[in-house]
């Protein structure tokens, strides 16, 4: 009987052994234990509604879903960090972040410090503009005081109307900055993505402003997720942004954020 009991203990102790082991196997290393992804790390400027914007601290947004399933697709994990724009550029350029993803317009001039992943939205600009200013087109700005939040496409296509450096145009470090700014009067007009431009106008309508888009004027634009150059994740994350293009979670996100469906047609770039 007593050699039973024993035989017993042995056999209970080598279990429990041999469990405790392979639990420290897995955490040491270097993942969280669960699981053996690696874990990137991810930047964002969370002021762009509703592509990426804070609710109730929160970083949330249609890019922000759309990096979950890219994430989860490719096999990794990743902490998500909103840090401001200029950071958030400088974090990639460096290599310090691995990817950014913030309504990123993807163009020549970006491609020579960033590398980028295909497109996954098509976007333009808007004039945001207090009711009864009377533009009509993108060149009517050209005599206004118009915000823009500083070092996007948005404050480019306004410099290339105005001029540039022009002293009528105030750059802000944030677009919603540059929207707060109209609302106080310190503008006349604001010029930023459209989808955004639009989302801001249905949000305030105590805000008494209207907006125009202008195809002749704003040329059509691409964002796409960015990397560092040479970044070794890239063929990885762009090979399941395609996946979940064509498996119809890219549709799924677009549609709980849009209401509508996507033209994927349009995103060869
Ligand atoms: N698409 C524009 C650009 O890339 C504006 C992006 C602004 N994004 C943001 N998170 N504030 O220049």
């Amino acid at each position: 009987m007593n050699k039973l009991i024993k035989g017993i203990m042995i056999l209970l102790l080598t279990v429990l052994v041999a469990c405790g082991t392979s639990d420290e196997k897995e955490q040491s290393d270097g993942t969280n234990g669960s699981n053996d992804k690696p874990t990137l790390s991810v930047v964002t400027e969370a002021g762009f509604m509703p592509f990426t914007y804070l609710d109730k601290g929160e970083v949330v947004g249609f890019d922000i879903d759309l990096l979950a399933a890219v994430m989860d697709e490719a096999g990794y994990d990743y902490q998500l960090e909103n840090v401001g724009w200029d950071a958030m550029l400088l974090s990639v350029e460096k290599g310090e972040a691995d990817l950014a993803i913030a309504g990123i317009t993807v163009n020549d001039e970006r491609k020579e410090s960033y590398d980028f992943s295909s497109a996954y939205f098509e976007s333009t600009h808007k004039v945001v503009f207090r009711e009864g200013e009377g533009i009509t087109s993108g060149e009517d700005i050209k005599d206004l005081k118009v915000g823009v939040q500083s070092g996007t496409t948005g404050a480019e296509a306004v410099e290339k109307i105005l001029g540039k450096n022009h002293e009528n145009i105030s750059k802000y470090d944030s677009n919603t900055l540059a929207l707060m700014s109209l609302q106080s009067g310190d503008v006349d007009a604001v010029v930023t993505d459209n989808v955004v431009a639009d989302e801001y106008v249905a949000n305030n309508p105590e805000a008494n402003v209207e907006m125009i888009t202008d195809p002749d004027t704003f040329e059509s634009e691409f964002y796409g997720i960015m990397f560092p150059k040479d970044s070794d994740v890239k063929e990885d994350i762009n090979a399941a942004l395609q996946t979940v293009i064509d498996n119809g979670t890219y549709s799924e996100i677009y549609q709980e954020w849009f209401g509508a469906e996507p033209d994927t047609d349009v995103l060869t770039q």
